[in-house]
């Protein structure tokens, strides 16, 4: 398909899931249309609360070394590199995504975002890919660690929702990634547009290139297949014991493969059956670097600096085209695509629920 189809068709697919999301009246302007410097510029909260649908959020934004704890609500995250990067996690123990995904808070590798700290073991195996167009990090994690209950599939979490306040609600994502031309890692860039899925024991988060076109932005962190899990939203090689940082191709956008020399897409329903007639194919990858993952994640909840990694090994290119690996990352787990699409409608028909109720 060239790409001009290309757009039209995620313009089309977008358009018509965004017909079923409507700013609240009470808090019309969407989430990603909320650009604050950092860290000056960022209010105590982002999210205006007022008489609206949902809410109130939950946390805060100004997030420092007052909240820095494992209470924190801090609703400000970060992806900067393989050794510090947060997750959306729940506030209380044993807790599901889809009953708490409006009021996740941060849970980062290290200290100094002024968030909770992922507690040491808890992340088992993380790849870091760096795209022309994107950061994504795949892993497996323990998910009890950062209180999300034993067993539960996880769902999306983006900046958008029905009432497009986001999940969470007021959630704001920095880097020091953007732009590329930033090399002091002191600078930090709002990122626009993100999306996650955890749940299974797996996570996986990417961040576009806030710089980049947005349609780019679009296309490469969609919110219309939250169903689909990691392994379709950010197909990957991802292995459970490995930790690595590997440079790779853009994927191929969500929804749009071949079959017969042909270009097709497929459209995630809103009820029924969730059933891709195909399977995401993980992008080229190379310049591979492997580390020791206590070399990455020494950072417990007192301590404050975190020294560089050391690699322990590089093996070269992941290679593409091999399904394997964390690919299970579905906001299922797994190894079957069906187990992995099949247990994350939990979630998303949450989300219909909701829009249902919103516009009923
Ligand atoms: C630290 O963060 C808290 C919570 O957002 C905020 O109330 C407080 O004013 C901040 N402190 C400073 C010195 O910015
Ligand atoms: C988590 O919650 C479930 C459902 O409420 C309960 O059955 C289970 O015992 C809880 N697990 C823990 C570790 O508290
Ligand atoms: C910035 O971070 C990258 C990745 O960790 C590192 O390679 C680089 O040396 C850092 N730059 C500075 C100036 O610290
Ligand atoms: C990942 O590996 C750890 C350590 O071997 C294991 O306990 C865990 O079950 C594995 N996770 C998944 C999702 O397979």
């Amino acid at each position: 398909m060239s790409r001009t189809a290309l757009s039209t068709f995620l313009t089309l697919a977008i358009a018509a899931r965004f017909a079923l999301a409507q700013p609240d009246p009470a808090d019309p302007t969407p989430l990603v249309d909320k650009t604050y410097s950092y860290p000056g510029g960022i209010p105590y909260q982002v999210d205006y609360n007022t008489a609206a649908i949902r809410g109130p959020q939950t946390g805060y934004n100004i997030c420092n070394s007052t909240t820095e704890n494992q209470e924190s609500l801090c609703q400000t995250s970060f992806v900067n590199q393989i050794d510090d990067f947060c997750l959306w996690a729940p506030a209380s123990p044993n807790s599901t995504i889809a009953d708490t995904e409006q009021s996740e808070v941060a849970w980062c590798t290290k200290n100094g975002h002024g968030t909770r700290v992922i507690p040491p073991g808890a992340l088992t195996g993380v790849q870091y890919l760096r795209t022309p167009n994107y950061v994504q990090i795949a892993g497996y994690l323990d998910q009890t660690k950062l209180d999300i209950a034993a067993g539960d599939y996880g769902g999306e979490l983006d900046p958008h929702g029905a009432d497009l306040r986001g999940n969470p609600l007021g959630g704001l994502m920095y880097s020091n990634v953007y732009p590329s031309s930033n090399t002091d890692n002191n600078t930090y860039t709002q990122i626009i547009d993100w999306n996650s899925f955890i749940g299974g024991n797996i996570f996986c988060i990417k961040i576009c290139d806030p710089s980049s076109s947005s349609s780019d932005q679009t296309e490469y962190c969609q919110n219309i297949y939250d169903e689909l899990g990691c392994s379709y939203n950010m197909p990957n090689n991802g292995q459970n014991g490995t930790f690595e940082v590997c440079d790779a191709d853009n994927m191929y956008p969500v929804g749009i493969y071949t079959s017969g020399g042909q270009t097709l897409t497929y459209s995630q329903p809103y009820t029924g059956v969730v059933s891709p007639p195909y399977t995401a194919t993980p992008p080229a990858s190379s310049n591979c670097v492997q580390y020791a993952s206590d070399a990455l994640y020494s950072a417990t909840a007192s301590s404050s600096t975190s020294a560089g990694a050391s690699p322990t090994g590089t093996s070269g290119s992941s290679g593409s085209g091999s399904s394997s690996g964390t690919s299970g990352t579905g906001s299922g787990s797994g190894s079957s695509g069906a187990a992995s699409v099949g247990v994350s409608a939990a979630a998303g028909l949450a989300g219909v629920a909701f829009a249902m109720a919103i516009f009923a």
